[in-house]
Formats: structure tokens, sequence, C-alpha cells
């Protein structure tokens, strides 16, 4: 099967990457995961200074999934440009490798992709405004924003000719504008989507289960919002999409190349096990033989919604429903 395809004007060997915050640096998963086997990784998310992250305990885990309230812990962008960066040059050359960056102002965002730019290595940026732990100073979270998402992407855009990819979040009320603007700013992809906002006590001591309090939801339960935001965005936009959000076996990447994404990130399922993103390509090559699906091409945005058109107000009753 053909898995390779030509984005962002560069040749993606396979479609499954490891998403933000899972994988560190690629440095800290090398020796347990096959990096070379995949499509590429996406970094923790930098910011400018240095990030301790908030207390412990920073992940719970539960029947469908994972909250974690890790804060962006990272080492801030000069020890990435320093230390991390030439680590993934030496180490990481056949495979994608896209920086996430995040911060607190619209100028973090543009102070750390100046600092980092001028790095070899790495591919490009995905631009993280929706980390539900982090969020903007004084606002809304940037990707619930059209106008401060603007900024920051439009900032960007200026600042590099790298191809930045946004990461947007999974409860905005209506994408499309969103969709819009970050294509507009410059924008070269969209990821969707991030963690959703959750919650969890014990009900003995009435206490949270995550250290700071609330955090950020991801793994199989939501997996079918990330899979609708997809198709939600495809409905808005042409630019390449990836998928994240759920992604355990190979059948679920197919689910988000039905909804129009191009490429799918692979998080919790990491946890635990670190060998899930490579055993996800090969189920995706069998699921592919079987079905008779020659390219991943074929799969692209091929979701069938049963003759009607999906963006009739029928399929949205279905949908709402
Ligand atoms: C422990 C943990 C840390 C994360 N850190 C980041 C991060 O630094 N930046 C970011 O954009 N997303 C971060 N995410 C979100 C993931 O990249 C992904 O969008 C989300 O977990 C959904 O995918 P999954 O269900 O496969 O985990 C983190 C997720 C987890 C579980």
């Amino acid at each position: 099967m053909e898995l390779r395809q030509t984005l962002f004007g560069v040749d993606v060997p396979a479609p499954v990457l490891l998403a933000a915050g899972t994988c560190g640096f690629g440095e800290e998963v090398a020796g347990v995961t096959d990096l070379g086997r995949i499509g590429g990784l996406v970094t923790k998310s930098v910011t400018l200074e240095p990030r301790e992250g908030n207390p412990a305990p920073r992940v719970a885990e539960f029947d469908a999934g994972m909250l974690n309230s890790i804060g962006l812990a990272n080492p801030g962008a000069h020890r990435v440009r320093d230390e991390k960066l030439p680590w993934i040059r030496d180490h990481l050359s056949e495979i994608r490798v896209f920086v996430s960056v995040a911060g607190h102002r619209v100028e973090e965002y543009l102070e750390v992709v100046e600092i980092l730019d001028g790095s070899e290595g790495f591919l490009g940026y995905e631009l993280n405004l929706s980390c539900p732990n982090d969020t903007r100073l004084g606002g809304l979270p940037f990707a619930l924003d059209p106008e401060a998402l603007t900024e920051v992407v439009a900032g960007v855009r200026a600042r590099t000719e790298r191809p930045i990819v946004v990461k947007l979040a999974p409860n905005a009320p209506d994408l499309a504008p969103i969709v819009q603007a970050a294509e507009a700013a410059g924008a070269d992809g969209l990821t969707l989507v991030n963690t959703l906002p959750g919650l969890a006590f014990d009900p003995v001591s009435r206490r949270p289960l995550l250290g700071a309090g609330a955090g950020g939801m991801s793994g199989p339960a939501l997996r079918s919002v990330g899979v609708h935001a997809v198709w939600r965005a495809s409905q808005s936009t042409s630019l390449p999409l990836i998928g994240v959000g759920g992604v355990v076996r190979g059948e679920d990447a197919v689910q988000y190349f039905l909804a129009g994404a191009s490429l799918v990130q692979v998080g919790t399922a990491s946890f635990w096990d670190p060998r899930s993103a490579p055993r996800v390509l090969t189920e995706i090559r069998g699921f592919a033989r079987r079905n008779r699906v020659a390219s991943i091409t074929e799969w692209i945005g091929a979701g069938q919604f049963g003759g009607l058109r999906p963006e009739t107000p029928e399929v949205e009753a279905v949908v709402d429903g």
C-alpha cells in the first residue's frame, strides 16, 4: 500500500506521527519507539521561559482515557534550541518533525519562533493555541477567538518560511470561523484536536484526582469528537488536516482519513504501549490489504453519508441527535 504523501512541500513517509507532549523531543522515546518507522513527531510545546509544570499528580487514568495537567513543563526556547534541536537534526532526518510552540501572549509565540527558526533539523511549527491547562492571559484560549488566533498565526507567518500547522480545540462552538481565520492568516495545515477540558474527583477524599484540579481529557473517549472536528473543518478548508484524539488501532486512523485527515497523531496510546504508533501503521497496512485499498489517498475525505451530502440538515440532525 502507498502510504507516502507530499504535504507541506515535502515527502511525508507515513501518515502516523507522535502527538505533542507525548514523546518529549524524540530523544526521550527513541529507546522504546522505533521512530524510523513512523512519519514523524511533534515535540513537547515550547514556551519562551522554562516551565516547571503543575503540581503532581499530573495524570489520572479512567476507563476511557486519561486526564492530564502537565502545565507545559519544558526547558524553554533557548535550551530547546541549544540541546534538543541538535539531537533531532542528527537523529531524525528521515522523519518529519514539527516543533510545538505555546505561550500566554501573542508576543511569546513570536519570540519562540525567532529563537528557534535559524536551527536545522525540523520541518515546521505546530502552534498550540488550544491547551486547556495553559491558556492565554486575560482571555479565551487563542483557538476559541478568531481575532487573537489571527494575531498569532499572522505574526508567526511574518517570521518564518517554514510550514505552520495550527492546533485547534475540540470545544469551539463553531469551527468554521476559526478554521477560516487560521487559513487567512497564513496557516499551511490544521491539527484537530487538543484535549477537552475535564475534571475527576476522588469520591473519598473529595479532592480532584489531578494536583492542579482540572485538566485535559484524551484517549478513546475523545476519538469521535476529533473525527467530528476534522470532518467539520474539512467543510471549511482544503488545507491538509491532521487528526488526533483516541487513535489506538489502525481502524481509528482510517476513521480520521475518511473524515478528511491526511495524517493522524498518536498520543495517549503511546503511554499504554510505546510501540503504538508503529503498530497503528502496521494495522493500517493490514486493513488496506484486506479491503483492497491501494493508496491512502483513496480514504482521505471519502467518508460516505448514505447518499446525503454531509452539510444537509438531515445529516446535521443525525449528527446532533
Ligand atoms: C500527557 C499529555 C501531554 C500533552 N502535552 C501537549 C503539549 O505539550 N502540546 C500540545 O499541543 N498537546 C499536548 N497534549 C495533547 C495531545 O497532543 C493530543 O492532542 C491529545 O492527547 C489527544 O490525542 P490522544 O487521545 O491520542 O492522546 C498532551 C496530551 C497528553 C496526554
